[in-house]
């Protein structure tokens, strides 16, 4: 029992927080529309929602993803977590919006502030746990112009967040983020394994990493036998990873994930 729970809570880097090894991406709370997933959706009601966050909750996950791009995401999370906020690690984004269809960014330091002080008020709450710059592909230029990342650096200081990163796009930028952050957010996957060099440069500086898109957005290759099952084995093959962040809003995906998750890190 005890090293099932070490297997499964793992250190985020040396941020001092603790993730579980599979967190909820919440994309499909919010936005159903310019998205790149397999199928069209309907937003689920709260109803729907709560279920999926208390049996999260229940089968030990303890990491939500959000961001203010994902539609109302954000604002949906801060009303169905109360009461239960202590239970999270939230993790939001600075950086990129949506509206009317389409993205756009701004990375400025005034900006970044301001969508974390706007963060705290739409998840309801007094500190952000994570906090990651939402790349739109310029990552070198966001790390080396924007102020951004200093912003973010403040931000701890002043105790609003506890760990900030950036969601990269490109290798030289993952690689450049590890040097300057405590958490990476990056794609791996069966399909797309490009950025290992960022992983790898993560594990060489203790610092924690995010993989998005673990189930390459639900574009599983039907040739592979069980999918899901070869893509945590993957993800969790690499001693870089902290935690995979899976975007689902159907339960028994969810308890799917989380089975061949704990398969994967030998905790089932
Ligand atoms: N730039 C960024 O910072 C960025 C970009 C992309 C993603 N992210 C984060 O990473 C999270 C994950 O990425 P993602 O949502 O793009 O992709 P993903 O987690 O790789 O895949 C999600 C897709 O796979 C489906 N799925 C989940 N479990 C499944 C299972 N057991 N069997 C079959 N299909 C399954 C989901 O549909 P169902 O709902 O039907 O399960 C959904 O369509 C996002 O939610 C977000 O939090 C961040």
């Amino acid at each position: 029992m005890m090293e099932d729970a070490i297997n499964w809570l793992r250190p985020l880097g040396k941020s001092g927080l603790e993730v579980s090894a599979l967190g909820l991406g919440t994309v499909k709370l919010g936005r159903n529309q310019a998205v790149k997933y397999p199928q069209a959706f309907e937003l689920p009601d709260d109803t729907s929602a709560s279920a999926l966050l208390e049996r999260a909750r229940e089968l030990g996950i303890n990491l939500l993803d959000t961001a203010p791009a994902y539609g109302d995401s954000e604002q949906r999370l801060g009303k169905l977590l109360a009461g239960q906020r202590e239970h999270w690690l939230l993790c939001t984004k600075v950086g990129e919006e949506f509206g009317a269809g389409s993205s756009h960014f701004d990375f400025s330091p005034a900006h970044t502030r301001a969508s974390v002080q706007r963060s705290l008020r739409r998840l309801a709450t007094d500190r952000l746990d994570i906090v990651l710059v939402h790349s739109d592909g310029n990552d070198m230029d966001i790390i080396g112009q924007s102020g951004s990342l200093e912003t973010l650096a403040e931000l701890k200081l002043e105790g609003m967040i506890r760990a900030f990163g950036m969601s990269t796009k490109t290798v030289t930028g993952g690689i450049a983020a590890a040097q300057l952050c405590d958490v990476v957010m990056l794609t791996y996957n069966l399909e797309t394994r490009a950025e290992q060099a960022v992983l790898d440069a993560c594990l060489q500086r203790g610092v924690g990493t995010l993989i998005k898109k673990p189930l390459a957005s639900g574009h599983l290759d039907p040739s592979v036998e069980d999918p899901v099952q070869a893509s945590m084995d993957l993800v969790f093959g690499q001693a870089a990873t902290s935690a995979a962040v899976i975007g689902t809003i159907d339960l028994a995906h969810l308890e799917a994930n989380v089975v061949a998750a704990r398969r994967a890190i030998g905790a089932s």
